[in-house]
């Protein structure tokens, strides 16, 4: 069972996750990094920003991206350029989104030595990533299927919900635990159930962030 750190509000989650990345790129400027989207960790990207941080030895890979034109606004290589990248000095060939060949993918971060630290946020069906209820525990990175409740939860990005894309790549489950530290972040108390089933309740493939508990090196931070 992992304990969760209950944080006063919004902006101490993104403020205390800002102190981990911190810490991590000062004790290691070759640091790489794991990274989510969405909403939970905008707050967190916009204190990295403040703080100036020296990114220029920084590697990253994003967790997802939705299958779509990457020009899109709403892709998820124009959210992290707008929130993050353009704003440090981060250099583009650091900055990898997962891709094909999918070995490939999973090769780079193999010969940069692993993720030394990876943030997620959870799905309200629990999924972590684009890894949605019933992925396999030691699934790589591959094209999924999105669920109907995460494309009805993030059609409010989207003008309609047809608009939100079915299909996206996303890091496996065993790509994400092989990472040596993990930050999971929640934000809203909506996020409170599915976060306590996962956490406290059994480890299953229908709880994809219930495989967290077998991680030695989690964190979890929440905030109403
Ligand atoms: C996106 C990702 C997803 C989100 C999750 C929560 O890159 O990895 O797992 O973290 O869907 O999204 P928000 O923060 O918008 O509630």
């Amino acid at each position: 069972m992992k304990s969760t750190k209950i944080l006063k509000s919004y902006n101490e989650l993104s403020s205390t996750v800002a102190n981990i990345v911190e810490e991590q790129i000062t004790k290691n400027p070759l640091t790489k990094l794991a990274l989510p989207t969405g909403s939970t960790p905008l707050g967190l990207y916009d204190e990295l920003v403040k703080r100036k941080l020296d990114w220029s030895l920084v590697i990253t890979f994003n967790l997802d991206v939705y299958l779509m034109n990457v020009k899109h606004p709403q892709s998820y290589q124009t959210y992290m350029r707008k929130n993050l990248f353009e704003k440090t000095n981060i250099y583009p060939d650091h900055s990898h989104f997962p891709f094909r060949p999918f070995s490939a993918f999973e090769d780079k971060i193999e010969k940069s030595m692993g993720i030394d630290l990876c943030i997620l946020g959870i799905g309200s069906n629990g999924h972590i990533a684009f890894n949605e209820p019933g992925s396999s525990f030691d699934s790589r990175t591959r094209v999924v299927e999105l669920s109907e409740q995460t494309i009805e939860d993030n059609s409010r990005f989207f003008d309609s919900i047809d608009d939100v894309p079915k299909q996206a790549i996303t890091m496996g489950l065993g790509t994400i635990m092989e990472s040596k530290k993990i930050v999971l972040m929640v934000n809203g108390d909506h996020k409170l159930n599915i976060l306590n089933v996962a956490m406290n309740g059994e480890v299953t493939e229908d709880v994809p962030a219930s495989i967290l508990q077998n991680h030695e090196n989690v964190e979890v931070y929440y905030c109403e």
